[in-house]
């Protein structure tokens, strides 16, 4: 890791163990994007690529270069701004008091430090010194007199850079941000594929790759939330770049709000991408002396294709980004009483629960929706946090304590941010609930969101949840959140801030995720947005595990999961084994293996023939722990691409041992099958645990696992198979 500055060319060098990124002060005292790509150990010559392409007659000429081929226009810019020359996508546009949205920003000063500092209200990678070293360059706007602070952080041990942009008002008079992006990466042409997660409830995280167009195209949620529409993740592959071989740019935004990852191709053929805050409904007021601070981009760069970018992605969140001590805990495995019980538990159902998952080695219980208030359905009683206690007899004490006496801990459901309109808290708060004046609610789930931009609605939020919480022995909260935000306004802001409602919102969910994060340390916190809606690195920060969908079709999950594991590790994916049939329960095992790992069921309800099989799952939770949860992930045939089998394996970082899994989504046609694993030492023996057969690591990664015998036998439709391959002495 290394951040040099070559005063003569006043050229930045950002170097990562494998990775470099330069650009350089021009004349005009803009900020000129040279290179991002493999380490390069010589800058020389590198300059020559600050000209991008023929001057063309249109484009304004800059007055404060003496350059008249040098244009805004077409020069490759780190912090694109809006309205001096540049008619492409802009990171910054700022309307000052005269009106115009004119944005210049120059080269005032920049300063290296160790380590990385945090961003003020959000959630943000860390790395201390040693680990990570920060750039922060200081610009201005000489007309509005706003500063931007531009920071970069290398980290010694990642092919990672994070980005993002303090803004601060140093004029006289207010301004308004109507665009504020936190990253510009400006890709040497257009010869990349796209590569993001589209879905929606039930379907989340769907991968799909196309070549990038000429013009404008791009991802965003308006939602209020991230949502499962499209995830805040981009990756620019370079044509033909593979799973483990090629060029590929990560992009992930750590923010759970409205975002928007746009890019640009413009007609020389040159892309610019964007990450930060959706400027669709957005416009920030800054006083003077104000500050704004975007959020942060997390870039990754491989050439080791897809794979290479997500194993980095994985580490680097357990390591930089994942603050909870439970990042690299081990975590309880739990059941959930959702799909067991819905709404319909009481104490006595919840201790049989408990009794039967004890019986079966599970750790803890979850009581989920349902425990509060006069919750019976969805129709009512978000926003009253107290005990339920004709459910719940005797309390949750009494509860927790019966739980706990069988060797069960114990979790618990909440959704903070939202309100039923037939609940106490509405009666007496009808204002808290967002709605803009003179508008209906439109209510959605029969509930309305709290106004999270308020102190005084957090506060409330705040003191019901502890209120509860350090009253019993919880050691895991599900916080859920099952709708977006419609009729966006808050009441407490005045006409001209409204702009700043949704950003305003997130601050304020973080907040109260840092409130009861910092009071409750001891407490894993499991997110969930309706499954996987807000399953984001702004949650990451808060939540080291995010329910990850609510279909629990082993089948179904594999493309989700698949698309999550782009960016997300393993041991951060809520999958459970529910009672869906479509698959055989060591089938759900196998996927649910490949993620947190618990149940989502009535365990009563199992035949003796599937606890035999639970036990012998849970042991393998155990046996295989370390390899789901810090294995590195390689991703053999991917469910959206091939329609016969889904195959992935772990391997540990010393390659002692890997953990194979294939899922037969519907049964080929040809006998043939051989796989070629990944990740493996060809020059050690690896002994298949099952049949006692041993490989080279060589021969299974180059001539394949041969699986063809086994077929018409054992590969039908929603089988799977699962070899354990350990390294001999
Ligand atoms: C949606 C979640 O995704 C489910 O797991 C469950 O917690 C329900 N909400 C409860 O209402």
């Amino acid at each position: 890791m290394q951040i040099k500055f070559h005063e003569e060319s006043r050229l930045f060098q950002l170097d990562s163990k494998n990775s470099t990124y330069a650009f350089q002060i021009n004349e005009g005292g803009y900020l000129v994007h040279l290179y991002y790509g493999k380490k390069l150990s010589s800058l020389q010559g590198l300059e020559k690529n600050a000209f991008r392409g023929v001057y063309d007659s249109l484009s304004p000429q800059n007055p404060y270069v003496d350059d008249p081929y040098f244009s805004l226009d077409i020069a490759p810019l780190e912090f694109p701004c809006n309205g001096a020359g540049d008619f492409r996508i802009s990171a910054l546009s700022v309307r000052g008091e005269k009106g115009d949205t004119v944005t210049d920003m120059h080269y005032v000063s920049h300063r290296i430090l160790s380590g990385k500092p945090g961003l003020s209200g959000l959630p943000a990678a860390f790395g201390e010194e040693g680990k990570a070293q920060t750039l922060e360059i200081e610009l201005t706007d000489k007309v509005t007199g706003v500063r931007a602070f531009l920071l970069y952080t290398v980290f010694a041990d990642f092919d990672v850079i994070t980005r993002s942009a303090r803004l601060e008002n140093g004029g006289q008079s207010p301004v308004d941000l109507e665009r504020a992006y936190s990253a510009c990466l400006e890709l040497p042409g257009m010869g990349f594929d796209c590569i993001h997660l589209h879905g929606r409830w039930a379907k989340e995280n769907t991968a799909v790759r196309h070549p990038l167009q000429h013009g404008l195209q791009g991802i965003q949620s308006k939602r209020g939330m991230t949502g499962p529409n499209h995830n805040p993740f981009m990756a620019l592959a370079a044509q033909g770049a593979g799973e483990e071989s090629g060029e590929v740019y990560g992009l992930n935004l750590i923010y759970s709000g409205n975002f928007a990852i746009d890019m640009e191709v413009d007609d020389r053929g040159v892309t610019r991408v964007l990450a930060g805050i959706n400027p669709a409904d957005f416009r920030w007021r800054l006083e003077p002396g104000e500050v704004f601070t975007t959020p942060e981009v997390v870039l990754a760069y491989s050439n080791e294709g897809l794979g290479g970018m997500s194993r980095t992605f994985h580490k680097f969140y357990i390591e930089h980004l994942m603050r909870s001590a439970w990042a690299k805990k081990k975590r309880p495995l739990l059941i959930n009483s959702w799909e067991a019980a819905f709404f319909d538990f009481d104490d006595e159902k919840l201790v049989e629960f408990a009794k039967a998952a004890k019986d079966l080695g599970i750790e803890m219980l979850v009581m989920d929706d349902g425990w509060f208030g006069d919750r019976h359905d969805d129709f009512r009683a978000l926003g009253d946090w107290q005990v339920n206690e004709e459910k719940l007899k005797g309390g949750l004490q009494s509860l927790i304590k019966r739980v706990n006496d069988l060797g069960v801990s114990f979790g618990i459901w909440y959704e903070p941010e939202m309100i039923n309109p037939d609940s106490d808290l509405y009666r007496a708060h009808p204002d808290w609930a967002v709605c803009a004046p003179g508008r209906e609610k439109s209510l959605s789930r029969h509930q309305c969101v709290l106004d999270m931009t308020r102190k005084d609605v957090r506060d409330n939020i705040f003191q019901q949840m502890y209120d509860v919480i350090s009253q019993n022995n919880i050691e895991y909260i599900k916080w859920d959140c099952n709708r977006h935000i419609s009729e966006a306004a808050s009441l407490s802001l005045p006409p001209e801030r409204q702009g700043e409602f949704f950003h305003r919102y997130v601050l304020g969910v973080y907040d109260l995720m840092d409130r009861i994060t910092t009071a409750f340390p001891h407490i894993l916190l499991e997110n969930c947005s309706s499954g996987g809606g807000r399953f984001d690195p702004g949650m990451l920060y808060y939540s080291p595990q995010i329910w990850a969908s609510d279909n629990t079709d082993a089948i179904e999950r594999l493309s989700i999961q698949f698309g999550a594991s782009l960016c997300y590790p393993a041991s951060s994916m809520g999958a459970h084994v529910s009672a869906n049939t479509r698959t055989d329960i060591s089938t759900r095992a196998a996927v649910a293996m490949w993620g947190t790992f618990g149940y989502e069921l009535d365990p009563r309800l199992l035949t003796e023939e599937e606890k035999e099989a639970v036990r012998a799952q849970v042991a393998d939770y155990h046996k295989y722990y370390d390899l789901t949860h810090y294995g590195d992930l390689y991703r053999l045939n991917t469910p959206t691409e091939n329609p016969h089998f889904c195959d992935w394996m772990f391997v540990s970082p010393d390659k002692s041992e890997a953990l194979y899994t294939r899922v037969i989504m519907r049964r080929p046609g040809k006998v043939y099958q051989v796989q070629r694993l990944q990740g493996l030492d060809p020059d050690r023996l690896y002994k298949d645990e099952e049949t006692g057969e041993v490989y080279a690591g060589g021969v299974l990664m180059q001539a394949g696992l041969d699986l063809s015998a086994r077929q018409w036998a054992d590969l039908g439709d929603g089988t799977c198979v699962v070899k354990h391959f350990t390294a001999q002495p």
